[in-house]
């Protein structure tokens, strides 16, 4: 008798792995058969025996259980409410309030409605392929190596999906950026994509790179937020086949980004090097940096008003932002926190007149509604989802992408891991995510009155100051109401929504 219930049992547990190795939609499931259920109970019960041993909703890092449910909720369309009223500290400094209107817009908004930029990137250069953004809500830099080859043909199926932009990150374009998605193509130290067999940066290397693949607009990499001022190694054994030739380097010899350009060392270079690439594509082109010092942001707005020259946009990326890996002290001490650099450098634009021109993209933990709603309302004009993009596509927050071992196929190399991830299903819920964002930043919107994020203007926005006072968000970050209310800012949403 107990041998054939052990036998009935075997048979299942056989059947049960067989399921789990063959359906797309769970990617755990798939790497690791029967045993990723244990995953699936535990996260099922964690808010019970959390509330007696481990942490709470809102106390986790980076992204709490609360952010990472609503992600994956919204990812999935399932039930993304949450019930029995809020458990955050309402009285916490610097926490967000929206002051809602008496009388909220009558607006349906169905839950794929756009939600476009209110500025059109190249247009204060007329660069001849300058564009408006159809997304506030885009994919940020995630190079294939530090991704997989399926977490990147998800993120661009995604993009294509819900029309907005993906950043190619600075490891190239590789045949998985190509899935109908818009490319933001980035240039890093490393030029990869974009250089000569010494390394050294080659326009003709990056004509070759942009003409077979839908690129909108470059980007050129200063800094990121998690490790300013430092190169990167790919170590030889992750440099595949596909890898080298994304990044035009040879096979299974390490590559090392170095720490800074070689092309520019001065805000003249840097200018020049833009002005370059932006004639010989046509394209608009960027910078994306961490903010250390405000001197150098001064010097750059003055010296762009002065020649009126330089950059289409500026990426601020916070130093919150994630990474594939990064030495620790760099990740937790070195660049600014976003609502710190970001005010620095809009004002620096605003002083010399140039913040209308200018398209800001804010990074560093905005990809949630209040986060996003609050940086385009404090004169953010494109908001650049990274990790959370990651949590839509599967991610659990094991925090192992530096080891190659993540065990969802998201930040791997595997090719067992990653074959977990089903770049369709995921696809769609990467989808799912940035319409879903799009939605709850536009009901909030329209829950205080206006039509678009970036028309909440300083009497809708405040937070709570220290000692339970009520301060208005403009005042708490440094920004004035008249440079995110400016005539031209409001003119562009209103023409961005006309065009609708
Ligand atoms: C796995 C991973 C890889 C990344 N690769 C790049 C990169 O190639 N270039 C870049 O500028 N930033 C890179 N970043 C930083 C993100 O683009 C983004 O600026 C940062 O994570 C902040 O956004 P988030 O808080 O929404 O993740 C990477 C981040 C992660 C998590």
């Amino acid at each position: 008798m107990v041998g054939v219930v052990l036998a009935v049992v075997g048979a299942l547990v056989v059947m049960l792995a067989i399921y789990d190795l063959i359906q797309r939609r769970h990617s755990i499931l798939r790497n690791f058969p029967v045993i990723g259920h244990f995953r699936f109970l535990i996260e099922k019960i964690g808010p019970e025996l959390r509330q007696y041993i481990v942490a709470d909703n809102d106390e986790e890092r980076p992204f709490s259980r609360d952010q990472r449910r609503w992600v994956y909720a919204t990812a999935k369309k399932e039930n993304s409410y949450f019930g029995f009223g809020t458990d955050d500290d309402l009285h916490k400094s610097g926490r967000i309030i929206f002051r809602n209107a008496p009388f909220p817009l009558k607006r349906k908004s169905s839950d794929d409605a756009p939600v476009p930029c209110g500025k059109i990137l190249g247009g204060w250069r007329n660069r001849p392929q300058s564009f408006r953004p159809a997304s506030v809500i885009n994919i940020s830099a995630m190079s294939f190596g530090s991704l997989s080859g399926a977490a990147i043909s998800a993120l661009n199926r995604g993009a294509k999906l819900s029309k907005c932009l993906h950043n190619t990150g600075e490891g190239g374009i590789s045949e998985h950026h190509i899935h109908g998605g818009d490319l933001i193509y980035q240039i890093g130290t490393g030029y990869f994509g974009s250089r000569d067999p010494d390394g050294n940066f080659s326009i003709d290397a990056l004509m070759e790179t942009i003409e077979k693949a839908p690129v909108r607009a470059i980007e050129i990499k200063l800094s990121q937020g998690a490790k300013p001022g430092i190169g990167g190694l790919l170590p030889a054994a992750k440099v595949t086949k596909e890898i080298a030739k994304a990044r035009g380097v040879p096979v299974n010899r390490d590559v090392a980004s170095p720490n800074a350009h070689t092309v520019f060392s001065d805000i003249e270079g840097l200018v020049e090097f833009v002005e370059l690439i932006a004639e010989k594509t046509g394209l608009p082109v960027g910078i994306k940096s961490a903010v250390g010092n405000e001197k150098f942001w001064s010097d750059l707005a003055s010296y762009m008003a002065k020649t009126q020259k330089g950059p289409d946009f500026v990426t601020v990326d916070g130093s919150e932002g994630g990474t594939g890996a990064a030495p620790l002290v760099f990740s937790d001490h070195v660049s600014l926190p976003f609502w710190y650099a970001f005010p620095l450098v809009i004002n620096a634009f605003a002083k010399v007149g140039l913040s209308d021109h200018i398209v800001f993209v804010g990074s560093g933990k905005l990809g949630l509604p209040a986060e996003a709603a609050e940086a385009l309302a404090l004169g953010v004009d494109i908001v650049n989802v990274g990790r959370e993009a990651m949590l839509a596509i599967g991610c659990i927050q094991a925090q192992k992408c530096h080891t190659g071992h993540c065990p969802t196929g998201v930040a791997t190399q595997s090719r067992w891991l990653e074959r977990g991830l089903d770049p369709s299903d995921k696809g769609v819920r990467l989808a799912n995510y940035v319409t879903g964002l799009r939605y709850e930043i536009l009901r909030l919107s329209h829950a205080c009155g206006v039509e678009h994020p970036a028309l909440l203007s300083d009497d809708k926005l405040a937070v709570m100051g220290d000692g339970r006072t009520l301060v208005s968000a403009h005042c708490w970050y440094g920004v004035a109401p008249e440079i995110t209310q400016s005539k031209q800012r409001v003119a562009g949403i209103a023409s961005a929504l006309k065009e609708l």
